[in-house]
């Protein structure tokens, strides 16, 4: 007979930058995001009893070899904690809800919501343990561990939550000032392309980087400071670390060696656009860039018409074809 389960995980956008890693994917600093609602990856399994595992998959209804190697390296390499799949055929469809052209990374939801779907296959009608979730997401894909929580997240091992791990990613949604929880992330599409290096490979290329212990120190303590501006609510401080930590990863790329840029000259545009509409109106918008040149445009929900009209009649203007995606920081998932 086959069982069948569907799952669904959110992307998540990082304001304090996980960049660069040790060990079995352990950060070597810790990060903090929001979780987003819009863009998210379904994940459906059907599976049947067998006499040894065998894996399908397809990917927006195509089978997808390369995402099913990766699947299998992972299963393989962590073989001790799915002792649960040896015999079961699996059948793995996913989708993405945001377009496949968007430039959008799609790592975090798409680990995510296969270890959700996973686990619901361990634990059937048990509840899922949130903290394992995180733990083997993060063995798939780092910024994954913080996927499984709702509205925003903290992984990696910080002074002052002493349950924080850099093995597991922890909610912080119940300790921030109800303002974060009405976030918005419009994400403004500047190019669709492949990234021409990979977050791998950007990563790696902090092993030998001249910067990398400053780097490190620097996030520890704006990890820190962003938990106090969180709580209390600060805007400005917000502003103040999120384009900070933006600026120095894509900084990290470009002091690399070799070096590279991933921003493209609307990229710069676009931020130039912001900094002078938040001078002009005063509105607490900024900006944060993930690993690509797509600009996230953050603001709480009371300010939400005036930035509409600013995307609609500006920014809107540097977009690839117009493009942008609404999101919110969630509240469930
Ligand atoms: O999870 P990875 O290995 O794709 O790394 C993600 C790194 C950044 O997206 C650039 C930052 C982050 O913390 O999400």
């Amino acid at each position: 007979m086959n069982n069948q389960i569907i799952k669904r995980s959110p992307s998540n956008i990082a304001i304090v930058k996980y960049w660069g890693k040790h060990g079995t994917q352990l950060p070597n600093n810790p990060s903090i995001s929001f979780t987003l609602s819009n863009c998210f990856t379904e994940t459906k399994i059907t599976y049947s009893e067998n006499e040894s595992m065998s894996l399908e998959f397809y990917f927006e209804g195509k089978e997808n070899p390369a995402f099913k190697a990766k699947i299998e390296k992972y299963l393989n390499e962590n073989r001790r904690y799915f002792s649960f799949l040896n015999n079961l055929d699996l059948k793995i469809e996913s989708y993405n809800s945001f377009p496949h052209s968007s430039g959008i990374a799609s790592s975090a939801s798409s680990m995510s919501a296969l270890i959700m779907c996973l686990l619901e296959i361990k634990y059937k009608d048990a509840k899922i343990d949130l903290r394992e979730a995180s733990y083997l997401s993060r063995l798939a894909s780092g910024s994954a561990a913080r996927s499984v929580y709702p509205t925003m997240t903290l992984w990696g091992k910080t002074p002052s939550l002493p349950d924080s791990s850099d093995e597991y990613a922890i909610p912080i949604g119940e300790m921030i000032n109800p303002v974060f929880k009405t976030y918005h992330d419009s994400i403004l599409i500047v190019s669709s392309k492949e990234k021409s290096v990979s977050s791998r490979a950007g990563h790696s290329l902090m092993d030998n980087h001249p910067m990398a212990k400053n780097r490190y120190a620097t996030a520890r303590k704006n990890t820190e400071d962003l938990l106090t501006i969180l709580k209390q609510g600060d805007l400005e401080g917000f502003i103040r670390i999120t384009e900070s930590e933006a600026n120095q990863l894509h900084d990290l790329m470009s002091t690399s060696t070799p070096s590279y840029t991933l921003k493209e000259p609307n990229t710069i545009r676009i931020i130039d656009e912001i900094l002078n509409f938040r001078k002009d109106t005063g509105l607490p918008v900024c900006y944060t860039l993930d690993a690509g040149p797509n600009v996230h445009l953050l603001y709480p929900d009371s300010c939400s018409k005036e930035i509409h009209t600013f995307i609609e009649e500006t920014l809107k203007n540097y977009c690839f074809d117009n493009k942008y995606i609404d999101d919110i920081v969630s509240s469930n998932n």
